[in-house]
């Protein structure tokens, strides 16, 4: 088992979504490295692909969807692409610990928090169940929770905030190194989130985890991650360490959806939305730039080849704009 933060890396990775018109890439062709120890965050409009991107570091897309290409290579497990039954399972909350989006609606409704924490102990081989147990309630206690009470609560005795916050003890509760939280406070309320995503950054640094973190919204990002990478249609448009990105945003839709937030612009009336809606599966352009119709620096290359995503000196960006400015 890795018993340090592993690094994580992704390769060439797309995933498709049958449909009624074939099977269409919801990722498509993506290459990120998760550095080890660090936090990420992964933001993009509803449907990007970020929970897609997220269910292939446990190898657990559902039919209709599958991995149809690409690795992902996790430090002390290998290419997790190629793990099923058991050896999957085992690498599920062991060494992956994972929130599931809306995890405020999947614990078991007929069984008490505690036990399903110890069923999820037995299930996971931990002989020192009294000491998952203290665990659990510390990290309830850490989140603002009578741990006790929760753990002796079934699921509809508990606000959605509340699942929430359980929904992350069990993906902290086996120490697992790799924590993919997927949503992690949208059932939360601002003071809460702030508090919550504290203990995130807290437990990260006093476990030495590398943690992938998954929103909307772009303020909990800010708040938490060491490296941004924004998502589009599928493909990463930029990333690079997040001051940075936030900071000087490069891509055209990286631009926008700054801009687009009161809390970063500093002020209500400058914000200014983004034009136009985020594609869907069948929307997504096949060739050529996937943000071009909403692009204000639309070139003709853009409408027949795929940016590449190309390095600028800390960022990495895929945009023909930005990338003929650079080497003009
Ligand atoms: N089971 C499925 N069958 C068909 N299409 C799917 C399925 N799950 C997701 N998709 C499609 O794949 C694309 C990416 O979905 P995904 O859930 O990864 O996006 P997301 O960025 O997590 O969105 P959100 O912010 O709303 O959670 C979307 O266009 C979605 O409609
Ligand atoms: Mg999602």
């Amino acid at each position: 088992m890795a018993e340090q933060a592993p690094g994580v890396r992704i390769d060439g990775l797309t995933v498709v979504y049958k449909t009624p018109a074939g099977e269409l890439p919801a990722v498509r062709d993506v290459t990120l490295t998760l550095e080890p120890g660090t936090i990420t965050g992964i933001v993009g409009e509803s449907g990007s692909g970020k929970s897609t991107l997220a269910l292939s570091l446990l190898n657990a897309v559902q039919p209709p969807g599958r991995i149809a290409a690409g690795s992902v290579e996790i430090d002390g497990l290998g290419d997790v692409t190629g793990f099923a039954g058991e050896e999957l399972r085992k690498a599920r909350g062991r060494h992956i610990g994972y929130v599931f989006q809306a995890a405020q609606n999947s614990l078991n409704p007929l069984k008490t928090v505690g036990k399903q924490l110890l069923d999820l102990g037995r299930s996971h081989g931990v002989e020192d169940l009294r000491g998952l147990v203290r665990e659990a309630k510390e990290l309830l206690g850490r989140m603002g929770l009578d741990g006790a009470r929760v753990l002796d609560s079934h699921q509809h005795e508990l606000s959605g905030g509340m699942r929430q916050r359980v929904g992350i003890m069990l993906a902290l509760v086996l120490n697992a190194h790799l924590v993919v939280l997927d949503e992690p406070t949208t059932a939360l309320d601002m003071i809460t989130q702030a508090n919550i995503l504290k203990i995130v950054r807290e437990v990260h640094a006093e476990r030495g985890l590398t943690t992938l973190v998954i929103t909307h919204d772009i303020g909990v990002v800010a708040e938490v991650a060491d490296r941004l990478v924004v998502m589009y249609g599928g493909r990463l448009v930029e990333q690079g360490p997040t001051r940075e990105v936030l900071g000087s945003p490069t891509h055209p839709y990286t631009k926008g959806l700054i801009r687009a937030i009161p809390r970063l612009v500093g002020d209500i009336a400058e914000a200014q939305a983004l034009p136009g809606r985020p594609p869907t599966l069948a929307t997504v352009p096949k060739e050529g730039c996937v943000f071009r119709e909403r692009c204000a620096l639309r070139m003709d290359v853009c409408d027949t080849v795929d940016p590449q995503a190309v390095a600028h000196g800390s960022r990495v960006v895929a945009c023909h704009a930005v990338t003929v400015k650079e080497h003009a």
